[in-house]
């Protein structure tokens, strides 16, 4: 049998920004996401006694501490679940059809809380691996399932995981628009823990949040692609508004950013259903019609290059991988 498991990225609509807890990793708000086909991370875990210390290979290369911080910290509960002892060769690869730097922790450690849990003998339930990949980090509690998830920020380490909220198996896709493939200055986790702390525009951020989540709900469910767009966006752009409140203030987003968003606006123009989404980064995801995918990545080939548009379809959850 094959011990290699699978796991999707995500892309959030309604972001999470934020944690209560940062050791536990227990967010501020609820934050909802679609599981995506087009990046994914294949990982295998093997516990070996004869090894003095945990290895991680990422695409055959071995990774050094930093790197190996929050896979340790889901192979330690891992361990003490399964009362094993014995340290762990982490194999992992990262499936992205460019060099984008695209490659997400949420794949990542969503893979890895599958394949050591199996490795482990652990049977868990989609909510206890939810929590256990939430603890590497917590975009990851999302890509446990496929279509749209949504993270239940809870209040404790028992009630914090995600659940399924709607398969979409409907009329959506997203469009990356890769502006870089640098390594971001602000990591995600810097990022928010400075703006919970600094920002004064944070509280308006959370005030908010109620009335998207619900709208956004609402919207999935009619399968209304520009009601979801239409949030998304906002959402995105009120994130990215409490990263310029901070001290000292920083942004993700970059001159192409701008031009990206531009040809959005462009698009919406002429009668398509376009919106946008960023993350802690400077690319950009369009939010379409799954049926307008090639269409639009067409019209975007006069401002950025082939290899720059990435198209992806809603993904599935995370599984074993056979053959
Ligand atoms: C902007 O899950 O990477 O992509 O929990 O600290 O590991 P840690 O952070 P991470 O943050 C993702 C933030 C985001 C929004 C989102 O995915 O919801």
């Amino acid at each position: 049998m094959s011990n290699w498991v699978r796991a999707h990225t995500n892309i959030a609509l309604i972001k999470y920004w934020g944690k209560k807890d940062e050791d536990l990793i227990i967010p501020m708000n609820n934050s909802l996401s679609l599981t995506l086909d087009a990046f994914y991370t294949d990982t295998r875990v093997t516990f070996d006694d004869a090894l003095t210390a945990d290895e991680l290979y990422l695409d055959d290369m071995l990774q050094d501490f930093t790197a190996l911080k929050k896979v340790k910290t889901v192979l330690d509960l891992v361990r003490e679940k399964a009362g094993i002892r014995s340290k762990a060769k982490v194999e992992s690869y990262n499936h992205v059809p460019t060099a984008a730097g695209l490659a997400s922790s949420a794949s990542g450690l969503a893979a890895l809380a599958g394949a050591a849990s199996l490795a482990a003998g652990l049977e868990l339930s989609s909510v206890e691996l939810s929590r256990l990949a939430r603890r590497g980090s917590g975009s990851a509690s999302r890509s446990i399932y496929g279509g749209f998830a949504e993270w239940q920020k809870g209040s404790s380490d028992e009630t914090s995981f995600a659940v399924p909220v709607d398969d979409a198996d409907w009329d959506i896709g997203m469009l990356f628009i890769v502006v870089s493939d640098k390594k971001k200055d602000v990591s995600s986790r810097e990022g928010m823990s400075r703006t919970v702390r600094t920002s004064p525009f944070y509280q308006g951020w959370l005030d908010s949040l109620d009335e998207d989540l619900n709208a956004m709900k609402q919207a999935i469910k009619k399968q209304d692609i520009d009601k979801v767009g239409v949030i998304a966006e906002q959402n995105a752009l009120k994130m990215h508004a409490t990263t310029l409140g901070a001290k000292p203030p920083f942004t993700y987003w970059s001159p192409d950013s701008l031009k990206a968003m531009d040809s959005v606006r462009a698009l919406r123009e002429q009668g398509y259903s376009v919106y946008f989404t960023m993350d802690a980064g400077p690319n950009v995801k369009l939010i379409c019609r799954q049926s307008q995918l090639e269409e639009i990545r067409t019209h975007l080939l006069s401002d950025f290059t082939g290899s720059q548009l990435i198209a992806a379809r809603p993904g599935p959850a995370l599984h074993v991988v056979t053959g």
